[in-house]
């Protein structure tokens, strides 16, 4: 018998995985929110923030009054964020449908996506996600490079290449560009 789950999307019953220490070798959160670049001030969205991990340290780096909307669309998961987050005044969880985020366009500072590319292939969330990028935003878009040897991650051929995933960006009108993190699994591109 088939689940009927969507092949691309993350699992829900191993969300275990995504707060597994050893993620930390392969896939510093502290360089994630170094990459940010964070004033302290700003909006961020973080879209797709599955159980919260990178979520809480953003907003903790939120020292001058920003905040992280921590958006989700599966409802498990999204149980797991609101727990995470309930300690974390300026985190705030968002349960979304269909890519449409009540959040007014122009916005948001920074988007934070992280293992989100390959699952979000073919719908609107690229778009979406330009329309709140405030002038002199930007989104960092991180995820698991197709290709790359590993013994972990999804599979191979559900995910992008470091030239499809800018060029994906590009096809939603983000100025995109490869960054060199030097992270052995991921690339890391920023669009604004
Ligand atoms: C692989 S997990 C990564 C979670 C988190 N970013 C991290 O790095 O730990 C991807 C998450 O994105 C969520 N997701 C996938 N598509 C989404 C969409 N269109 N809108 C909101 N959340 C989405 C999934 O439910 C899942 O929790």
């Amino acid at each position: 018998m088939t689940s009927g789950r969507d092949p691309k999307k993350f699992d829900p019953s191993r969300a275990h995985a995504l707060d597994a220490p050893e993620r930390e070798r392969f896939l510093p959160t502290e360089l994630l929110v170094t990459l940010l670049e964070l004033r302290g001030e700003e909006r961020v969205v973080d879209y797709g923030a599955g159980t919260g991990r990178v979520a809480v340290p953003v907003a903790e780096a939120l020292t001058g009054g920003g905040e992280v909307i921590a958006v989700e669309e599966s409802g498990e998961m999204f149980e797991r964020l609101v727990a995470r987050l309930s300690g974390t005044p300026n985190a705030v969880p968002l349960l979304v449908h269909d890519n449409q985020l009540p959040i007014d366009s122009r916005s948001v500072h920074r988007v934070l996506a992280v293992n989100l590319l390959h699952e979000i292939r073919g719908e609107s969330a690229l778009g979406e996600i330009r329309r709140l990028l405030a002038p002199g935003g930007f989104v960092l878009m991180v995820d698991w490079e197709r290709g790359r040897e590993r013994d972990t991650g999804p599979p191979d051929h559900l995910l992008f290449t470091a030239a499809e995933a800018e060029a994906e960006l590009r096809g939603a009108g983000l100025r995109a560009e490869v960054l060199d993190t030097g992270l052995p699994f991921h690339f890391a591109i920023k669009g604004a």
